[in-house]
């Protein structure tokens, strides 16, 4: 411990320091980040926080409940952004993605929606009038949002059961919110995102159908969420996610796992095998082109949905477990040292590496980086912001 402390003293001394961690790792494997869910709970805890902040672990935040319908329109018409806004001013000052959660979801909807009684055409407008405010405020600040979230039924059916959205309107819903949301902000990804889909099965086909249903209504569709809500010794092979991914991919669509949680039990932990887990994934995502990202649901088992099942890579008491230095190495080998320490996008200007051969790369695209050789200028109005000496990125 002494000696890592002299080794880093020195290292600091000398302007080496090592930018490294999860988000730096998952850039440099070619991805757009590495995330983590959270919550002004969260924001709220000043340690928590902190590592929240750390852009070197973190690339992006997708918030856990303040951009749900419950939250953003408590009564009919009046939309309270005051939580979320919170949230995407910490991801912007550090140079975060946001990926937005969500527009159209069976849970969490206000009793004004679900006991209105509202017919068809009237849940219609109101579900295109919500889509319209949110994406409206957000427009330009979202990577991507989840539109529509866990439409359907294991089995691969649309959901109607406990469904406002569903047992009102049908199926049609998931075009028509897709379509507003492409309306009100042209340039975000519009994913469907659903758990129990990361491997093959009923339900990942059922997703696959609703895909291609999308596209048949004429509606925009850029990507599917994995959720990954996992549990420990229960994950299996990296190739059956990798050919799941590639399933999606082939219908032209980006993947991410949105959700990534591997619960074990509080009581008798396997913290090992709960490591070996997260590799996985990790790897199945790395083997995928068209997988962009991975976002645990929380980062410290002290803020979890699930009690008594320390499913992330922190423990409670806020120290890395097994599975942060199994994801850090599964995503490959340390980055060597670099003259610069930056944990937010700060300069507008690409490290060396770029091709700057006069073409323009679009929003969120990459535009500088060692090793890339790519458009370094992005179409206006986005400027490339440095965020690692292995990405830079059109913001
Ligand atoms: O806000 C109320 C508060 O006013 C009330 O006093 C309190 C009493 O229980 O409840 C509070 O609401 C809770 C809400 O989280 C905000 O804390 C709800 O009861 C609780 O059910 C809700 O849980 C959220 C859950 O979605 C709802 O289904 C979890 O925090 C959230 O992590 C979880 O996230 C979902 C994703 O959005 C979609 N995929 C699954 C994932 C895990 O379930």
């Amino acid at each position: 411990m002494a000696l890592k402390s002299l080794l880093l003293t020195s290292l600091a001394t000398a302007g080496l320091v090592v930018a490294d961690g999860l988000n730096v790792r998952a850039k440099a494997a070619g991805k757009k980040y590495f995330g983590t869910e959270i919550s002004t709970t969260v924001m709220n805890d000043a340690n928590a926080n902190n590592i929240a902040k750390n852009s070197q672990d973190f690339g992006q935040y997708t918030c856990e409940n303040e951009m749900k319908f419950d939250a953003l329109e408590p009564s009919r018409g009046t939309f309270n952004y005051a939580n979320a806004d919170r949230i995407v001013a910490q991801a912007q000052a550090n140079g975060m993605l946001m990926r937005c959660h969500n527009l159209v979801w069976h849970n969490q909807v206000p009793s004004w929606v679900t006991n209105g009684h509202f017919d068809n055409a009237t849940l219609i407008s109101i579900m295109k009038n919500h889509i319209a405010n949110v994406v409206g405020h957000y427009k330009g600040k979202c990577y991507a949002w989840d539109v529509v979230n866990e439409a359907l039924n294991e089995d691969g059916t649309y959901r109607t059961s406990g469904s406002v959205w569903g047992s009102t309107i049908g199926p049609a819903y998931i075009p028509i919110a897709f379509a507003a949301a492409a309306e009100a902000d042209p340039d975000a990804k519009l994913y469907y995102n659903d758990y129990n889909c990361d491997r093959a099965g009923a339900k990942a086909t059922g997703a696959q159908n609703l895909i291609k249903m999308v596209k048949q209504y004429g509606a925009p569709i850029h990507g599917f969420g994995m959720q990954g809500h996992l549990t420990t010794g229960q994950v299996g092979s990296a190739s059956q996610y990798v050919s799941n991914m590639q399933a999606f991919a082939a219908l032209g669509v980006e993947v991410a796992f949105t959700e990534l949680d591997i619960a074990t039990p509080s009581s008798n932990p396997n913290f090992q095998q709960q490591a070996t887990d997260y590799a996985t994934i990790v790897s199945a995502c790395k083997q995928v082109d068209a997988c962009v990202g991975i976002t645990t649901w929380g980062f410290t088992d002290k803020y979890t949905w699930i009690s008594n099942s320390d499913p992330l890579p922190w423990d409670s008491n806020l120290q890395k477990k097994p599975a942060y230095t199994a994801i850090l190495n599964a995503w490959g080998s340390s980055p060597p040292p670099s003259t610069t320490t930056t944990t937010a996008a700060t300069t507008t200007t690409p490290p060396s590496g770029g091709g700057g051969n006069g073409c323009t790369a679009p929003h969120w695209a990459q535009c500088g980086g060692i090793g890339y050789s790519g458009c370094t200028t992005c179409e206006a109005p986005y400027t490339c912001k440095y965020s690692n000496d292995w990405y830079s990125q059109c913001l």
